[in-house]
């Protein structure tokens, strides 16, 4: 009885601790900027980013990163969502010749499907991007939104399935030196998001929200040494059923590959097109 109280203490003394650090990640491990705020719901820390006509928000990880696997939930914004961009994405800054993976959503008028734009930028080209209907409602509910970021491969995960896998070749550009750091926001991307700027937002439904939680990275900090883990993700490439994911999403729900859109590319295509 004695040993078994012990127990029971030492596993919710442990339960608590983990409590804990799940609680705070939003101000552990970014600053923030613009409308944010940050409350406990069912024993785990939200943040909640809101766009009205004054300004959107977001937060930014204090640490830079070389390498890891990031993943968080998101619920997006509910109904009428026109004009609305949130983003999951990392960046190794401004100016020219940036690196950058991006996750934008593109909200859109009620009933119609939010998209989910997938990029990947190389010294400053960017010119690169899956763009897929999401196939549920992602303002129902949380979903979990994941970027893999090694030195063989990119990989966008969307809950438990590969949408996209963008591979590195030798002789190609692919971020693989320059430290990233992550952030989240909310903003107007009227002028282009929806059906290319034709759908601005509509302000009578302001403020919008998009909620974020469950923030993981297990990621090499730049100019440190990787954390225990790093091994689970940084040789991971799709196993087959993944690439059956990725041909399904593509098969199904993909709305734009830059690899078909001859128009913009009249020099020819950019060199991963033709590979595989
Ligand atoms: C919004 O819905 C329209 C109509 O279904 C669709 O053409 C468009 O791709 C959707 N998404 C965006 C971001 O415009």
């Amino acid at each position: 009885m004695a040993r078994w109280s012990h127990l029971a203490s030492l596993a919710i003394a442990l339960a608590l601790l983990q409590a804990a650090s799940s609680e705070s990640w939003l101000y552990d491990q970014f600053t923030t900027d613009g409308n944010i705020r940050a409350y406990e719901a069912s024993g785990q820390q939200v943040a909640m980013v809101s766009l009205d006509q004054h300004s959107g928000g977001g937060f930014n990880s204090k640490e830079k990163y070389l390498f890891g696997e990031f993943s968080i939930q998101m619920k997006l914004v509910p109904g009428n969502s026109a004009g609305t961009v949130s983003s999951l994405y990392l960046s190794s800054g401004e100016g020219d010749g940036h690196d950058e993976i991006d996750m934008e959503f593109m909200g859109n008028s009620s009933g119609q499907p939010v998209v989910l734009n997938t990029n990947v930028w190389a010294n400053g080209d960017g010119k690169k991007e899956h763009q897929f209907d999401l196939w549920f409602d992602p303002a129902a509910d949380y979903h979990t939104y994941t970027v893999i970021w090694n030195p063989k491969n990119i990989i966008f995960k969307v809950d438990e399935n590969v949408i996209r896998c963008f591979k590195r070749y030798a002789d190609l550009p692919y971020p693989d030196a320059k430290p990233m750091t992550v952030h989240a926001t909310l903003w107007d991307g009227s002028y282009w998001a929806t059906q290319k700027g034709k759908v601005p937002i509509d302000w009578s439904g302001a403020p919008f929200v998009v909620s974020y939680r469950g923030y993981s990275a297990n990621a090499c900090a730049s100019g440190s040494s990787c954390p225990a883990g790093s091994d689970k993700w940084m040789n991971r490439q799709p196993d087959n059923a993944e690439w059956g994911t990725v041909a399904w999403a593509e098969r199904n729900y993909m709305r734009y590959n830059y690899c078909d859109d001859g128009w913009r590319f009249p020099q020819g295509f950019p060199g991963e097109c033709s590979r595989n």
